[in-house]
């Protein structure tokens, strides 16, 4: 009889509660070395804390831990370092004040004037560490100047520098945009082989598919399955993360009004790079859908109609008048009133720095204002009510945006609009890398603005989203919209056989 190969990490009934709340409930699972492993829930599922139980950051309320083969206690992070544990954690540990070089070297780094020659030394090595990853980042500017994506890798240089043999990667991707990620998925693949064992979170399936073997999935602290990723679908996995199906995602579409007036009318309109003729009406208290392959005018439909690329040709108009989009300001004029939700919420839409009650009032500011001074109690009380509207905490209004998730993040930005009392909103990909729970409120806040006279310009790269949330669709083909599908005939397949260029009469269903 062969003895099982010992486990890199073996948790069994691990159990944590804060106060009333129970984080973790009786969880058990079991990875093997060199395998990527990937811990998917929705927020406040219970994935930070298991995280933190496995860098000796909190200690269990019962049950136990392995880590290669050996029962261990994990009681102060010193000692997860030791049995080889380094985490990249979610709310990143970087001192902002420090600089870079100062940072990786955390907290072994050499000390008092005997340390200056040693800090030589180390300052080649990280520089060594850097190239190895194709990190170029000056080692001596202070942490705090970069942006969260450099932030993010450094955070997770920083844990691969001190060789582990287990590494932990909370969230790491929520703020690294398309080229960061394929770099970390090339690390990932590259530490695997070398033998070491990983745990990733994120909440995009599709990146959870590329870099890892196996997935937990837990919900409200408990354990719901670990299985191999390649025996889910996607719809499997979304269901047993919020724990109901995926059609029951979306709200229920009302019944269409033919007869709701044109709010927004686009006619034969070129812009930007990629937009060549778009022609339809949004009308009073609809969602309609904008499909289309990458780079296909979506961008340019969108930026057009905002003012932020160059119109052509054609004509846009709202409420049946011509008007002139030359720049933000123009949309956002009353009698325009249109709000835009940017594809990056990170560098676009928000100011991260900044707390949400002046992100918020950032368009309206003029409204707070009386003899150039911002009146902050008629300013807190508007924007604390928009907040409420789309059930963001209180604590919004004075935390920088930066420490709340992607998805709260995106419902501080339509806040924003709310506030700015916007009667049209573009939202392009608004639900790109954010949990499903939050997904879900997002929706039912887009059907409740529609209901209560919104319209929405809605583009999204899932086609569910489109699918079950639109009471119409527009495809977009190489510049031009070449199908409308109406709510009654929406498939998945029939927006990607036209999003493909397809012959819409070519295909049934
Ligand atoms: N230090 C803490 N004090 C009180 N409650 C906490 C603490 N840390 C986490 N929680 C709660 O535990 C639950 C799980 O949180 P967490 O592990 O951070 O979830 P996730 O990372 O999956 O979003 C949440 O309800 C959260 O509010
Ligand atoms: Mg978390």
């Amino acid at each position: 009889m062969t003895e099982p190969a010992a486990s890199a990490v073996a948790i069994h009934d691990l159990r944590k509660a804060f106060g009333a709340t129970i984080a973790v409930a009786d969880v058990s699972f079991t990875i093997m070395p060199g395998v990527a492993h990937a811990l998917l829930g929705e927020n406040g599922a219970g994935k930070s804390t298991i995280v933190k139980l496995l860098s000796g950051l909190i200690e269990p309320d019962r049950g136990t831990i392995s880590l290669f083969g050996k029962e261990v206690r994990l009681s102060s992070p010193r000692i997860a370092h030791r049995l080889g544990v380094q985490t990249a954690f979610q709310e990143m540990t970087l001192t902002p004040d420090q600089t870079v070089l100062g940072n990786m070297l955390l907290p072994y780094g050499p000390q008092g004037w005997t340390g200056m020659i040693r800090w030589r030394a180390a300052e080649g090595a990280v520089r060594a560490h850097f190239e190895s990853l194709g990190i170029e980042i000056e080692l001596w500017r202070e942490v705090g100047e970069l942006d969260l994506a450099v932030q993010q890798k450094i955070e997770i240089a920083r844990a691969i520098f001190r060789k582990p043999r287990l590494l932990l990667l909370d969230e790491p991707t929520s703020t690294l945009a398309g080229g960061d990620v394929d770099w970390l998925g090339d690390i990932i693949a590259r530490l695997k082989q070398q033998g070491v064992t990983i745990l990733f979170i994120s909440h995009r399936i599709r990146e959870v598919r590329a870099f890892c073997e196996n997935v937990t999935i837990l919900r409200n602290g408990r354990h719901i399955a670990t299985a191999p990723v390649t025996q889910l679908s996607d719809a499997q996995i979304v269901e047993m993360i919020i724990g109901r199906s995926l059609a029951q995602t979306f709200p229920a579409r009302p019944a269409q009004r033919p007869d709701a007036p044109e709010v927004l009318g686009v006619r034969d309109l070129a812009a930007g790079q990629r937009l060549e003729a778009a022609t339809f009406s949004l009308k009073r208290g609809e969602i309609l859908g904008v499909a289309g392959l990458q780079g296909m005018g979506q961008l340019d439909l969108f930026l057009g109609c905002f003012g932020m690329t160059d119109v052509h040709r054609g004509q846009i108009l709202v409420d049946g008048r011509a008007v002139t989009i030359a720049s933000p300001t123009d949309a956002l004029r009353a009698n325009i009133g249109i709000g835009f939700l940017p594809e990056d919420r990170k560098t676009e839409a928000l100011f991260s720095e900044l707390d949400g009650r002046h992100n918020a009032s950032l368009p309206v500011v003029d409204r707070f204002c009386r003899f150039g001074l911002i009146q902050g109690a008629s300013e807190e009380g508007a924007v604390d009510r928009a907040f409420a509207q789309v059930a963001v905490e209180h604590r919004a209004l004075w935390t920088p945006v930066k420490s709340f998730s992607g998805g709260n993040q995106q419902k501080i930005a339509v806040a924003k609009w709310l506030l700015a009392q916007s009667r049209i909103l573009l939202l392009f990909d608004p639900t790109r890398g954010i949990d499903v729970g939050t997904k879900h409120e997002l929706y039912v806040l887009m059907r409740a603005y529609a209901a209560s006279g919104g319209s929405i310009l809605f583009h999204s790269t899932e086609a569910p989203e489109l699918v079950h949330l639109c009471d119409r669709v527009l495809v977009l083909y190489a510049g031009k919209i070449v199908e409308e599908i109406g709510a009654g005939a929406l498939t998945e397949n029939r927006i990607m056989h036209a999003a493909l260029g397809g012959d819409a009469k070519s295909i049934t269903a």
